[in-house]
């Protein structure tokens, strides 16, 4: 599909996070040379990076088939071995938010990751018996957004860890460009830079910006994206010159005006705005705190100074 043909099919496509792809680039080689499945891969850092993107790039690399599932979507310890009774020798299974499986399937998962079998318990009392299953060999690779939630014994069993990192503001314009290239809309070098900029060092957000964009440029503009035009749609949008938007700003707000800077725990931060707290720690406070304006300590989150001379507030002293 079009939405396919937007992610890079393979690691010479795939801009950026350049330490995890020289790694993967020379375990995929090594394993094609020895004729071996790859490794299993953990892949982990914030959301939009690139995770699922990278684990197809590894299937294609391989020249082996990808099956894609999630950690919440596998309830039971059965519907794991369906799943992994299906693959073919080499495929890639991937599993997105792996950090959510529930822990009787983790168990299911561990003989299967070490030795390429099943334990399946059959019948209940003093009649059950234990079948042991072979299964085809097969490379796990796992996405989270928080490798600190993955059990010891599960992220033990990964031979690659890979963490990726927030995209520089030069890697995030030349995805835009290469974006923008294949959806063939006009765009001028410093719009692209614009919308990079704006982008909080991640391509899933820079791409969707880019799409917004671009339909301003078609109904106010005569399709072509200049940076008078990025400007205007992405002020429109809420989205500041730091790539914060309105929830960013509540949060933050919220930290100066009702708490007075912090600290304030991260539950009385969720409850007071209206999003989870879950979705504030994976989602919004890694980047705010990458750039300085969160502060994490022992007794909760704190505003930093950049905060206030962002909203152009004068600094409490105390
Ligand atoms: N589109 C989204 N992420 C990308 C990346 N890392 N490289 C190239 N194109 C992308």
């Amino acid at each position: 599909s079009f939405e396919q043909s937007l992610r890079p099919q393979n690691l010479k496509q795939y801009i950026g996070q350049d330490k995890v792809k020289e790694n993967l680039s020379v375990f995929i080689e090594a394993a094609r040379m020895r004729e071996e499945t790859l490794d299993h891969v953990l892949l982990y850092g914030p959301p939009g990076l690139g995770k699922t993107t990278l684990a197809v790039i590894i299937a294609n690399e391989m020249g082996v088939n990808i099956r894609t599932t999630s950690g919440p979507a596998i309830e039971r310890p059965g519907d794991l071995a369906a799943i992994l009774s299906a693959l073919e020798p080499g495929d890639v299974l991937f599993i997105d938010e792996i950090h959510r499986l529930p822990r009787t399937v983790e168990e299911v998962l561990y003989p299967a990751m070490e030795d390429f079998c099943l334990d399946i318990v059959i019948g209940k009392g003093p009649t059950a018996r234990s079948v042991r299953i072979d299964l085809p060999p097969f490379t796990l690779v796992g996405a989270t957004t928080r490798a600190g939630s993955l059990s010891a014994p599960l992220r033990d069993r990964f031979g690659v860890l890979s963490r990726l990192e927030y995209y520089t503001e030069a890697q995030l314009t030349d995805i835009v460009v290469r974006t923008a290239e294949i959806m063939e809309t006009t765009m001028d070098p410093q719009a692209a830079n614009e919308v990079a900029r704006r982008s909080r060092g991640t391509p899933r957000i820079a791409n969707r910006l880019l799409r917004r964009v671009r339909d301003f440029a078609q109904v106010r503009g005569d399709g072509t994206i200049t940076l008078k035009l990025a400007d205007y749609a992405l002020e429109l949008m809420q989205v500041d010159r730091l790539g914060l938007d309105h929830i960013d700003h509540k949060l933050l707000k919220n930290i100066i005006e009702k708490f007075r800077g912090g600290p304030v725990g991260l539950e009385t931060i969720a409850a007071t705005i209206g999003e989870e707290a879950h979705t504030i720690e994976d989602v919004y406070e890694p980047y705010l705190l990458q750039i300085g304006f969160l502060q994490r300590t022992p007794r909760g989150r704190m505003a930093t100074a950049l905060v206030y001379s962002h909203f152009g507030l004068e600094i409490p002293n105390e």
